[in-house]
């Protein structure tokens, strides 16, 4: 769709940085807000990740730069948030998103293992965080901040532990900073996302097979158990991210939007009727 085109400019005159903005949901997101009238720094710890969603947004005509560098290096984050700010001016919104798969139990995972994840959510949202509304207080004291979360965030999952542990860590977190940001026209919140189908499509088998095996395997039915007859794709998410970022959410800070299908509504012991969609 052409910048032009788009019917919903929401954000328009809106800066935007996406930390961990992959061919999946962090790369969905950047466009979302591009689509929304946002310029947008797309980061990545993989420079090539970060060039990629990058150029997807400014072959679709929008203002975008990459931004490859480690949410856990202070240092490069601020030359990084610089960046941003000496290119547009002024940075308005922070999508902490950036995350490590790595599942492991707490009988099996090293120590530095759950250390650098743990690092990478709750570590890099902190500096992020830090860095970026410090920007935002410095330019007008206003701004948005959205925390991905994760339905793990909220519930326990055996043989994940460094992950859960850290999303669920980044609720209170969204809490404390939106407490502590509100005196400055900050507001601060999350949105949880769950198991996704990505939209490119070979991204999307890979998912859908790891998905089928896990069933299989008697170990996690997330199609089977989910109230719809389909899982989540990246664009589900953007709606609910431009709505949290955008002025008709300008009462709620310190709160989640989950987007799960209801997922997580469900009483545990029930297999879900499933609605088309
Ligand atoms: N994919 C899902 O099914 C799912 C479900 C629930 C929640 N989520 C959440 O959605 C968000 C995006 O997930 P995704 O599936 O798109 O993940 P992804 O793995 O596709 O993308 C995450 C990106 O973060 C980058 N990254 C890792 N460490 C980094 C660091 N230190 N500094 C900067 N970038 C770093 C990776 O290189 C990667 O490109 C995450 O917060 C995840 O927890 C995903």
């Amino acid at each position: 769709m052409s910048p032009a085109a788009s019917p919903d400019r929401r954000l328009a005159g809106k800066v935007a940085l996406v930390t961990g903005a992959s061919a999946n949901i962090g790369g969905a997101l950047a466009l979302g807000l591009a689509q929304a009238g946002a310029a947008v720094a797309c980061n990545d710890l993989i420079p090539a990740t970060a060039t990629a969603s990058t150029a997807r947004l400014v072959e679709a005509g929008y203002d975008a730069m990459a931004l490859p560098f480690d949410v856990t290096d202070h240092d490069a984050a601020a030359a990084a948030v610089n960046q941003v700010v000496d290119r547009w001016g002024h940075i308005d919104i922070l999508v902490n998103n950036a995350v490590k798969f790595d599942q492991a139990g707490v009988l099996d995972m090293t120590v530095e293992r759950f250390r650098r994840q743990v690092d990478i959510i709750v570590g890099g949202a902190f500096i992020m965080t830090k860095l970026v509304a410090t920007a935002m207080i410095e330019q007008s004291g206003r701004g948005a901040i959205v925390n991905i979360l994760s339905t793990a965030a909220w519930q326990g999952q055996a043989g994940n532990v460094g992950y859960s542990t850290a999303k669920s860590a980044m609720i209170n977190f969204t809490r404390s900073v939106a407490m502590e940001l509100a005196p400055h026209g900050i507001r601060v919140n999350a949105l949880t996302p769950t198991a996704t189908i990505p939209d490119e499509p070979a991204l999307a088998a890979r998912t859908q097979a790891a998905f089928d095996s896990l069933a299989s395997a008697g170990r996690m039915d997330f199609a089977g158990l989910n109230p719809w007859e389909r899982l989540p794709t990246p664009a589900d998410y953007v709606a609910p991210l431009v709505f949290l970022c955008s002025e008709d959410s300008a009462m709620m800070t310190g709160t989640n939007l989950t987007v799960d299908g209801g997922a997580l509504a469900r009483y545990w012991p029930q297999i879900p009727a499933r609605g088309p969609r």
